[in-house]
């Protein structure tokens, strides 16, 4: 049986960056110092009024595309983690798809918001794996400024637009080596955008709602267990790890996942000063930016890892 390697990685990020002290100067009720403290975020990227998070996807694509070598029409799958969809139908991935081009491949979206490129990830290897299909194209794209309330010092200063994306290819040589995908739904509470279309008007809250402290507590819990996990599927231990490419949510949840699995900062991907969260494309952003910084190479082992709403949480180890 083939494995699933990722044989390309682009990324994307809207222009317009928005340092901690243009939020402040926007009127947000808050400071750099708090921010970068409590978060490690400096400045994140907005989507400007008319960029879906098609639009980024399509833009990373392409660039992970080339990166592989291989144009549109070789793709036979398609999946996409999103939150922050164009519409409610059609599927974001078959936007993308229609933008890219090409017709006929499988595509659909996949919802675990911020561990939604971990799911998409196994999910893909799933597909592959199984032989019957060769070449994914597997996204992580987001627009969470438009589901802020920016009234809310406590979440609109964490998160940022932008997308990441891999062509996952069969191949003999590894590959994706271990994932484990977990959900715990009695935790949806802590984090979530409680809102719905219902005849025409928005019902509930159509803006991200979070107990930061929870949301804390259980992501450090989780990273570390998931982590230990899929090493042990893998028959690994951390030492095998090149790189850890954790979800890019708080420095501080980061730094402490990092501790509890032995590993030194300097083999940590971190992207959140300069990216904020963005959600599912936190983790294909960042490995994105460490394998065009020459960091990354080929042959490196990487634990990619997230955790977000749902609760919903996951990691894939792989030889890069
Ligand atoms: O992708 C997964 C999604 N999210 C996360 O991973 C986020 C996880 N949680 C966190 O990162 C942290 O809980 C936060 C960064 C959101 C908050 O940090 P914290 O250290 O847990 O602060 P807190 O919520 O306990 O609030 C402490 C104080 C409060 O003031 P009082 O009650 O002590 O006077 C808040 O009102 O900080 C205040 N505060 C702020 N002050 C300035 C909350 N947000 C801000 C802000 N600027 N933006």
């Amino acid at each position: 049986m083939s494995y699933a390697r990722i044989t390309g990685t682009g990324s994307y990020l809207p222009p317009t960056a928005l340092t901690n002290d243009d939020l402040v100067a926007r009127g947000v009720d808050t400071s750099d110092e708090w921010i970068v403290e409590r978060t490690g975020i400096r400045s994140r990227h907005l989507a400007d009024a008319g960029q879906m998070a098609s639009d980024l996807a399509l833009e990373a694509s392409r660039k992970a595309m080339a990166a592989a070598g291989i144009s549109a029409g070789k793709i036979d799958l398609i999946v996409l983690a999103t939150s922050t969809p164009d519409y409610i139908f059609p599927s974001t991935a078959c936007l993308l798809q229609s933008k890219l081009g090409v017709s006929g491949a499988a595509a659909f979206d996949v919802q675990a918001v911020c561990s939604g490129f971990a799911y998409a990830l196994t999910v893909a290897e799933k597909f592959i794996r199984s032989g019957s299909h060769r070449c994914a194209l597997v996204v992580g794209a987001e627009v969470f400024s438009r589901i802020l309330d920016w009234n809310d010092r406590g979440t609109c200063v964490l998160f940022g637009d932008g997308a990441g994306a891999v062509v996952l290819e069969a191949s003999e040589e590894p590959g994706i080596l271990a994932s484990a995908l977990h959900a715990d739904g009695a935790h949806h509470a802590i984090l979530e955008v409680p809102g719905q279309v219902c005849g025409g008007k928005v019902v509930g809250q159509p803006f991200v709602k979070m107990d930061g402290p929870a949301v804390f507590k259980f992501a450090v819990r989780v990273l570390a267990e998931v982590a230990h996990e899929t090493l042990d599927l893998a028959g690994l231990d951390a030492t095998a790890i090149d790189w850890l490419i954790p979800h890019q949510a708080n420095i501080r949840i980061i730094q402490s996942t990092a501790r509890k699995l032995g590993l030194p900062m300097d083999k940590v991907v971190t992207t959140v000063e300069r990216h904020g969260n963005t959600s599912a494309a936190s983790i294909p952003l960042a490995l994105d930016a460490a394998v065009r910084e020459g960091r990354i190479k080929r042959g490196d082992t990487l634990m990619l890892e997230g955790v977000g709403g749902g609760f919903t949480w996951g990691a894939v180890l792989l030889k890069f």
